[in-house]
C-alpha cells in the first residue's frame, strides 16, 4: 500500500525525485560506466592516471582501446578511477592486485523555518559565530543559486585559511564569501549544464537549511511567513553539483566527495541515495557509503538522508556505520486547505494552495458528470482522457482518487478535490486550486454532490494551523531494519522534513511542472532531503564548539541528546526515527560520547566478512589485520545499541561500550533505564565516575527477553549525572525486511 501510495503520490506531483534514468538497452556487449574502486591512494610516489590506464590496457579487448573506454579517476582523496566496461572486462578488473570493488555507476535519486525553531534552536546572543564562521559545510546536490538572498556575503570575511577548493562553477557563476567554492560534474549527461548554477531548486533549498543566512519576511505567497534561515547562518558554503537533470550518478557522487575531502570541508550534506524499491548494497559497491568512509578518515561527517522509500521495514539504504542517516519528521506547522460547500459545510484537508480564495462559488461536479467516453468506474476515478474539456470549463471536479490531479488541470477545470487515499501525510503544492480530503471528508462532498441539483463549492487559498501531534516520523520516510548489518540501528536520527521553506531556484517551478507558470526565491518541500540538511547544520553547530570532535564524537552528540519521539506516533520505533528528534543546542553539551575510531570500523568491517587484504587497500596499510577474536556489529561503539535475535527465543545479549567525558571533571554518571517492554537489563557498573575531562570508562549492558516473531523489544539507557544527560536507544529485534 505504502509504496504504491508513494509512487501514485511521485506520478501525479512529480516531486522531489529527479527520474530514475532508463538505463539503454539490450545488448550484452554493450559496455556501461564501471566505478573500479581503489581504496586509500597508496603513501608515496605513485601516479594514479598511468596506473589506471596500464590497468585498463591489461584488461580491455581487442576490438576496444583503453581510449574509448576510460572515463575519469579519483586522485585527491581516495584511489579508483570509472571505465566502460563489459562483463568479462568487469570480471577481469575485479580479480586485480589492488582492486577492492567493481560495481555499475547506476543513477541515484534526490530524496526530496519554521523548522529550526521546532528544534528550539534560536539564534541567539551566546552562539559561536566567530568559530562558526569557520566551518564549512560541503554541500553534494543539484547545486545552488548564488544570486539568493540566503547566500549573499554581506559581513562575511575571506573564507578560512583551510580552504584548499576554489570557484570552478563554471561559466557566469560567481563565488563569494558564503558560496566559496563551487564544482560541478556529469557535464556530458543528458540536457546537462557545465554550470554549478542549480536548475532544479533542490540544491539551493538543502543548502540554505543547512547553511542559509538569516533572511527577514520571506514565504510562499504569503504562506509560512517568517524568517528563512539555516542552522549555521554564519557558516560558509561549497556546493558539488553531483546531479544532473538524468539523475545523481554514482560516478559524479564519488567525484563530488573526491573533491570535497581534498578541498577541506568540515561537514558533508548528501540529500540522496538508492530510492524506491533498491535494496541497500554492500558498503563497497555503494559511493556514498565510500565517500563517506575517506570523509570520516580526514575528520569529516557525513549526513544523508535515509531515503522516501517508507513505511516499509528495510526501506532505507543509508546503512554504513560512519555516516549519520536521517529520517523525516514533522514540525508544529501543518498546512491545510479548504473546501466550503454550496450548503455552507467547510471541509479540512491537505495541499499547498497559493490561489486567492474566491469570493463566490462556482459548480462542483463529480468525474461521471462530466465524462462522456470512459466507463463510470474511470469516470468517477478522472482517469487520464476520461474528462470532457467543455463540461468542465468553468467549474471544480470531485474525483474519487488523486490520480484525477493532473486530468483535471489538463482538462482545463477551474479546480480538484481529492480523495487522500492511501493516506498521504505531507501537503504539496498544486498548481491550480487542488486539495485532498481523508475518506470521510470526501465521502460528505459525494454524498452533497449527489444531493443537489446544483452543487457548488469554493476551494480556499491554504492556511497553516499548529499540529499538536508533532513530531512524527512522516509515512514516506525510509525504515529500518539496517538490511547490511542488522545490528545498526539505521536510521540515526530525525530532524524536520515536511513541508520545509527554504531557498529555491528561479529557474524551477515549485511544483516542478513546467505547465506552472510561477517561479518563487523561496519554496516549500518535503523529504528527508529536507531533514538531512537540518542535521548537517546541527553537525557544524557543534563542530564550531568543539572543532577537535571526531565525527564519531559529533554523531554521538547529536544523538545521544536528541529528544525522544513517541513509539505510538510513528510506525516502526526506532526504526522509524533512531535516536530522536535532532536537538541542537543541547548537542553542544553532550556530557560522555560514544566514539568509534577507523581502527574500530575495521573491526566491525572483519566481522561480516571483509578479509585483510580488501582492508588493507582500503586503508592503504599492509599493516591492517583482523583481530583473531570475532567480534559482532553490536560490538561497535555506537551511541545506540541494537541486536537482530532468533525470534521466540530467550536471549541474552551483551553490549560493550566505551564512553569518553567531554563535560567537566569530577563527574559521578549513574545509569538509569527506561522501558515499557518485557526486556530485562542490567548495567554493570552501574555508576561511572570521572575525574578528568577526556577520560574514558567502560561498561557492559546485558539485555534479555524473549522477541516476539517479526516484531521489536527497546528500551533506553540514560547516563545522568544531574546535568548531563546521554540516552542510547536499545532495540532487539526480530524484524523481517520489508514486511
Ligand atoms: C558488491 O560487492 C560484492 C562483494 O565485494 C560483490 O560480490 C558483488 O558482486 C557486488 N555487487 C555489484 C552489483 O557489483
Ligand atoms: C548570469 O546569470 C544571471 C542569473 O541567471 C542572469 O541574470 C545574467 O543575465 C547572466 N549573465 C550572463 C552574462 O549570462
Ligand atoms: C478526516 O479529516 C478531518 C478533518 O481534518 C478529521 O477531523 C477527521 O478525524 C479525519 N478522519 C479520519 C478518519 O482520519
Ligand atoms: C450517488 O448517486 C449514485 C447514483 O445516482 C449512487 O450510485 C451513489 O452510490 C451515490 N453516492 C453517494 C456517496 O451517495
Ligand atoms: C565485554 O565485556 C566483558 C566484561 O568486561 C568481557 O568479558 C567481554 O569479553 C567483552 N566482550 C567484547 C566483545 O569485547
Amino acid at each position: 500500500m505504502a509504496n504504491q501510495a508513494s509512487l501514485m503520490f511521485n506520478y501525479i506531483f512529480t516531486i522531489f525525485i529527479i527520474p530514475m534514468s532508463v538505463l539503454c538497452g539490450a545488448s550484452t556487449e554493450e559496455k556501461k560506466a564501471h566505478i573500479v574502486y581503489m581504496g586509500s591512494l597508496p603513501k608515496g610516489q605513485y601516479s594514479p592516471l598511468s596506473h589506471h590506464r596500464s590497468m585498463l590496457r591489461q584488461t580491455v579487448q581487442l576490438d576496444s582501446s583503453v581510449e574509448t573506454s576510460y572515463i575519469r579517476s579519483y586522485t585527491r582523496s581516495f584511489n579508483g578511477f570509472v571505465a566502460k566496461l563489459t562483463d568479462i572486462e568487469k570480471q577481469r578488473l575485479s580479480n586485480m592486485e589492488g582492486v577492492i570493488s567493481v560495481f555499475p555507476s547506476k543513477t541515484l535519486q534526490l530524496h526530496t523555518t519554521r523548522s529550526w525553531d521546532f528544534i528550539e534552536f534560536k539564534i541567539t546572543p551566546g552562539r559561536n559565530d566567530q568559530f562558526e564562521s569557520d566551518i564549512i559545510i560541503g554541500v553534494l546536490d543539484t547545486g545552488i543559486w548564488p544570486e539568493s538572498e540566503s547566500f549573499n556575503d554581506k559581513g562575511f570575511g575571506p573564507p578560512p585559511s583551510k580552504w584548499k577548493g576554489s570557484c570552478e562553477g563554471g561559466q557566469n557563476f560567481t563565488c563569494n564569501n558564503k558560496i566559496i567554492g563551487a564544482r560541478y560534474y556529469g557535464a556530458s549527461r543528458p540536457n546537462s549544464s557545465p554550470s554549478a548554477r542549480d536548475n532544479h531548486g533542490h540544491g539551493s533549498h538543502t543548502a540554505s537549511t543547512a547553511a542559509g543566512n538569516i533572511v527577514n519576511d520571506v514565504s510562499f505567497f504569503g504562506l509560512a511567513q517568517g524568517n528563512a534561515k539555516g542552522g549555521v547562518p554564519s557558516a560558509r558554503i561549497a556546493a558539488y553539483k553531483i546531479c544532473q537533470p538524468d539523475g545523481c550518478s554514482d560516478e559524479d557522487i564519488l567525484a563530488g566527495f573526491d573533491d570535497a575531502i581534498a578541498d577541506g570541508v568540515d561537514i558533508i550534506s548528501v540529500s540522496l541515495g538508492a530510492g524506491g524499491q533498491a535494496e541497500a548494497s554492500d558498503f563497497f559497491n555503494n559511493s556514498i557509503a565510500i565517500g563517506s568512509f575517506h570523509a570520516m578518515q580526514k575528520g569529516i561527517l557525513t549526513s544523508q538522508a535515509a531515503g522516501n522509500s517508507g513505511p516499509s521495514y528495510g526501506s532505507t539504504t543509508s546503512v554504513a556505520p560512519w555516516l549519520i542517516s536521517v529520517a523525516a519528521s514533522t514540525t508544529d506547522r501543518l498546512f491545510i486547505d479548504k473546501v466550503v460547500l454550496g450548503d455552507g459545510r467547510t471541509l479540512v484537508g491537505k495541499s499547498i494552495n497559493s490561489f486567492a480564495s474566491p469570493t463566490t462559488t462556482f459548480p462542483l461536479l463529480h468525474g461521471t458528470q462530466v465524462s462522456i467516453r470512459c466507463s463510470v468506474n474511470d469516470a468517477m476515478n478522472c482517469k487520464p482522457g476520461c474528462l470532457d474539456k467543455t463540461m468542465v470549463k468553468g467549474s471544480y471536479v470531485l474525483c474519487n482518487s488523486y490520480g484525477g490531479y493532473s486530468e483535471a488541470y489538463n482538462a482545463g477545470a477551474l479546480g480538484v478535490v481529492m480523495r487522500n487515499e492511501p493516506y498521504l501525510d505531507v501537503a504539496d503544492i498544486v498548481t491550480f486550486p487542488a486539495l485532498l480530503l481523508n475518506a470521510t471528508e470526501h465521502d460528505l462532498v459525494l454524498s452533497y454532490v449527489n444531493s443537489t441539483k446544483f452543487p457548488k463549492a469554493r476551494i480556499l487559498k491554504s492556511e497553516t494551523m499548529n499540529d499538536a501531534e508533532a513530531p512524527t516520523i512522516a509515512s514516506f520516510s525510509s525504515r529500518g531494519p539496517n538490511s547490511i548489518t542488522p545490528d545498526i540501528i539505521k536510521p540515526d536520527l530525525s530532524a524536520p522534513g515536511v513541508d520545509i521553506l527554504a531557498a529555491f531556484s528561479p529557474l524551477a517551478t515549485p511544483s516542478f511542472s513546467s505547465s506552472d507558470p510561477r517561479h518563487v526565491p523561496y519554496t516549500i518541500m518535503s523529504g528527508t532531503s529536507m531533514a538531512c540538511p537540518h542535521v548537517s547544520g546541527a553537525a557544524a553547530y557543534v563542530k564550531a564548539f568543539h572543532s577537535e570532535w571526531s565525527p564519531s564524537a559529533i554523531k554521538s552528540a547529536l544523538m545521544t541528546t536528541a529528544y525522544p519521539i513517541s513509539d505510538a506516533k510513528s510506525l516502526g520505533g526506532e526504526f522509524a526515527y533512531g535516536s530522536g528528534l535532532v536537538f541542537p543546542v543541547e548537542a553542544a553539551r553532550p556530557g560522555l560520547v560514544y566514539e568509534a575510531l577507523e581502527e574500530d570500523y575495521i573491526i566491525m568491517l572483519c566481522s561480516i566478512g571483509y578479509d585483510a587484504k580488501k582492508l588493507q587497500i582500503l586503508l592503504g596499510d599492509t599493516n591492517t589485520a583482523c583481530p583473531t577474536v570475532t567480534a559482532s556489529p553490536k560490538d561497535l561503539n555506537y551511541p545506540s545499541m541494537g541486536a537482530e535475535v532468533v525470534p521466540e527465543r530467550p536471549v541474552n545479549i551483551m553490549f560493550n561500550r566505551t564512553v569518553t567525558n567531554v563535560g567537566i571533571e569530577n563527574s559521578i554518571y549513574k545509569a538509569k533505564i527506561v522501558t515499557n517492554s518485557k526486556l530485562n537489563i542490567e548495567v554493570e557498573p552501574e555508576v561511572l565516575t570521572f575525574k578528568a575531562v577526556l577520560e574514558k570508562k567502560s561498561f557492559v549492558v546485558s539485555v534479555s527477553g524473549s522477541v516476539p516473531v517479526n516484531s521489536r523489544l527497546s528500551a533506553s539507557l540514560v547516563w545522568s549525572d544531574g546535568s548531563f544527560s546521554v540516552r542510547s536507544p536499545i532495540v532487539l529485534h526480530a524484524q523481517s525486511i520489508r514486511a
